[in-house]
């Protein structure tokens, strides 16, 4: 799967530009604010629909302008299909070879990225909601399953606090709720485990390629009880223990919605024992380990990686683009290359 030319017109600082990428390492080279983030958040757009920024669609238009067009091509195994997406009068549309699109959801079968992006450095050190976002977003991705229960917990979880808000609480429609609210977190606990498990057994073998320093990364998942046989008599109990607190506080203190995870590095939490060289490149292998772990239908994603580079070492940048020449394409952001590499096709915004 591979993005091959991208035409920009009215996208951010973009009036008009048209780019021809190639398979392997496209390094998007330019001063700050000449556009190199714009590109890759447009590459994201046709992946998904949305911006990795959060951006509104109307922001994404150029000033002064009332529309815009974004149209590429992208090729998988021999087969290119064309998408185009326009926000005219702050209205999306996205086209599919020239067919209106249902769901922004279809553009997962035509691309598929993984982005890295510079906010994202605090998202070990950052709050839960970001793992759990991370986690959410990725699992969802390849299995509508999971995106499925996931909206079904939060309507059980809606209705439950709902219930804890009441002045006269009506017990027998609590525990109806509470038991479908904790059959419903079962599904979502057992793919998250399952998903950090195939992240593990990916994760050592990136962080080696990028870090010399032989230390052992292992991706630590907390979910509110643990995922075994025995959950569903476990997570119970748990509900039970928390009943006092939620009657109290008036809010469900317990379940998926407050699961978490953490790095360590040879044990250590890599969030609040690791140099902050150390939770980058922690991140940075957990992106790319996301990369590896494709189901047997899906096809490995393009690798975005948003000014990176300028972040790393001359060891660690030299490192990391050598391991991502091993990917079938990823962009890359920079204000300068030090060094001239064949195996780069440089996109120059200067020129
Ligand atoms: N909707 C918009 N219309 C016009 N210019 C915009 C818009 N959104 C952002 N910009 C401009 O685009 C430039 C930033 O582009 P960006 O892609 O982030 O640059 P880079 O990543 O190369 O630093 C900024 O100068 C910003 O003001
Ligand atoms: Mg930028």
């Amino acid at each position: 799967m591979l993005i091959d030319k991208l035409h920009l017109e009215n996208f951010r600082s973009h009036t008009m530009n048209d780019y021809v990428f190639s398979s392997g390492i496209n390094a998007i080279i330019g001063p700050n604010g000449s556009g190199k983030t714009s590109i890759v958040e447009a590459i994201s757009l046709i992946a998904s629909g949305h911006s990795f920024k959060g951006a509104e669609d109307k922001e994404l238009v150029r000033r002064g302008a009332n529309y815009l067009n974004i149209e590429a091509t992208t090729i998988k195994g021999k087969i290119a299909t064309k998408v185009k997406i326009n926000v005219v009068n702050g209205q999306k549309r996205v086209y599919i070879d020239g067919t209106a699109i249902k769901r922004l959801s279809e553009l997962i079968e035509v691309l598929n990225v993984v982005t890295f992006e510079p906010k994202e450095v605090g998202l070990l050190q950052g709050a839960p909601r970001l793992r759990r976002k991370f986690l959410d977003f990725a699992i969802s991705k390849s299995s509508p399953f999971y995106l499925a229960k996931l909206q079904e917990y939060d309507k059980l979880l809606s209705e439950r606090n709902k219930i804890l808000k009441e002045d006269e609480i009506d017990e027998t429609h609590l525990n109806i709720v509470t038991d479908l609210l904790i059959k419903a977190s079962q599904p979502i606990c057992e793919m998250r485990e399952k998903y950090v498990k195939a992240l593990n057994a990916c994760l050592g073998k990136v962080y080696s390629r990028i870090d010399s320093s032989k230390k052992n990364p292992k991706i630590v998942y907390e979910p509110f009880v643990k995922v075994s046989d025995a959950f569903l008599i476990e997570a119970k109990t748990a509900f039970k223990d928390a009943l006092t607190n939620d009657l109290a506080k008036k809010v469900t203190s317990i379940g998926p919605q407050k699961d978490d995870f953490l790095i360590t590095l040879n044990g250590e939490n890599v969030a609040t024992y690791g140099s902050q060289g150390e939770n980058r490149i922690a991140i940075i292998a957990l992106k790319l380990a996301s990369h590896q772990v494709v189901t047997s239908r899906e096809e490995k994603p393009v690798v975005i990686l948003d000014d990176v580079l300028s972040e790393l070492d001359d060891v660690h940048k030299d490192k990391l683009l050598t391991y991502l020449k091993t990917i079938d394409q990823v962009f890359i952001t920079a204000t300068h290359l030090k060094k001239k590499d064949d195996a780069v096709h440089i996109i120059d915004l200067t020129k």
